[in-house]
């Protein structure tokens, strides 16, 4: 297990009046607790950026300041998933809530901590105890938001880890509850390739116990025209977001990407059914991370692929939830129900981890 440690938090002036230690508990994750579930993340960016097609992992956007850029980016105009996937939420809490009965929440990539509350209010409607679990990398934000919710949920107790859904889902503590329900949500689920997905899948199997829940939120299939102006929007926020990663890597490994010398490109690619973000190279040029001992020559013109974001079919998805029943891996995330809104651009599905 990995160690548990006070948070700086508990010497918070802004919240005297809550008792954190015995509400709130925060754990950093570190990669020796499962090393073989994390490899080190440097090597991604070393092949990624050696390989002809350059890459980059996503995960790098999220730095403190690449997370109040994505908090931005939900409140944009453009940016339909957050409000349409918070709509969809607000109708169905108290449904989702009597379905599974009193649960443990846990959240994989929690922010703001936003949509939770959502969930944290039709428990409390049904006048059940509450325990919530945020899983985020940013543990500023996690702080924040866990200390925010402490305040408005006088009966709410936090455990929240800091690192990696793959490190949090391997290092969950059993909940107190009778049942959890793990909720992904904001179509994170769409930043993951689809061998990755299944990975994903079989991990959030074998965290779950027969009977717990998943609750995912994931972005449809719509026009190109709606897609691609959700990231290109006209304040300019998606392509901060997405330069920030460069002066991320700059920070991390003492690098010297000039953010002047490259542009933000999103567009969507129908084969795949994905919207791709790249950061265009404006000019030749060489770049170094001297901490990695990596030096990157690119072309003008030439992209990195910084993030896939896929679009799902509702029908298709649900497929490889089940998984195939004559694998002997049968995975067993059945899909219990379906919520969209009228437009059919985001959905929302409940499963629960059948079997032994
Ligand atoms: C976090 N993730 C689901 C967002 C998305 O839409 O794929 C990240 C994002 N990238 C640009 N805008 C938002």
């Amino acid at each position: 297990m990995p160690e548990s440690v006070q948070t700086e938090a508990s010497s918070s002036v802004t919240h005297p009046h809550i008792d954190l230690n015995s509400r709130l508990q925060i754990t950093p994750l570190v990669n020796h607790s499962v090393p073989q579930l994390q490899p080190d993340p440097a090597l991604d960016i070393i092949r990624g950026l050696s390989q002809a097609s350059k890459t980059l992992p996503a995960q790098y956007f999220y730095d403190d300041h690449g997370s109040q850029l994505f908090e931005q980016i939900c409140e944009l105009p453009e940016y339909y998933p957050t409000r349409t996937e918070t709509a969809i939420l607000q109708a169905r809490a108290s449904e989702i809530a009597s379905i599974t009965g009193p649960s443990e929440l846990v959240e994989l990539g929690s922010g703001s901590s936003t949509k939770t509350r959502l969930l944290l209010d039709a428990y409390a409607d049904a006048g059940r105890s509450q325990w919530y679990c945020p899983i985020d990398v940013s543990g500023s934000m996690l702080k924040q938001s866990a200390l925010d919710l402490l305040e408005d949920y006088a009966t709410l107790n936090i455990h929240g880890y800091i690192g990696t859904y793959e490190l949090a889902l391997a290092s969950l503590s059993p909940s107190i509850l009778p049942s959890r329900m793990v909720c992904f949500l904001g179509s994170s689920l769409g930043n993951l390739n689809p061998q990755e997905c299944q990975v994903f899948f079989d991990q959030l199997t074998m965290a779950l116990q027969p009977g717990e829940y998943l609750l995912l939120g994931v972005d449809l299939q719509k026009s190109t025209q709606q897609l691609e102006a959700a990231y290109n929007d006209s304040q300019g926020i998606t392509a901060a977001f997405n330069l920030n990663i460069l002066r991320h890597l700059n920070w991390r490994y003492q690098g010297n990407f000039n953010l002047e010398n490259f542009q933000h490109l999103a567009f969507y690619n129908p084969k795949d059914n994905q919207i791709e973000m790249h950061l265009r190279s404006l000019a030749a040029q060489t770049v170094e991370l001297s901490t990695l001992d990596l030096t990157v020559e690119l072309a003008q013109d030439e992209t990195i692929r910084t993030e896939i974001s896929r679009k799902f079919d509702l029908g298709e998805l649900q497929q490889q939830l089940r998984g195939k029943e004559n694998d002997s891996n049968h995975r067993k995330l059945e899909p219990l129900k379906v919520w969209t809104d009228a437009n059919r651009w985001f959905g929302l599905v409940l499963c629960q981890r059948s079997g032994k």
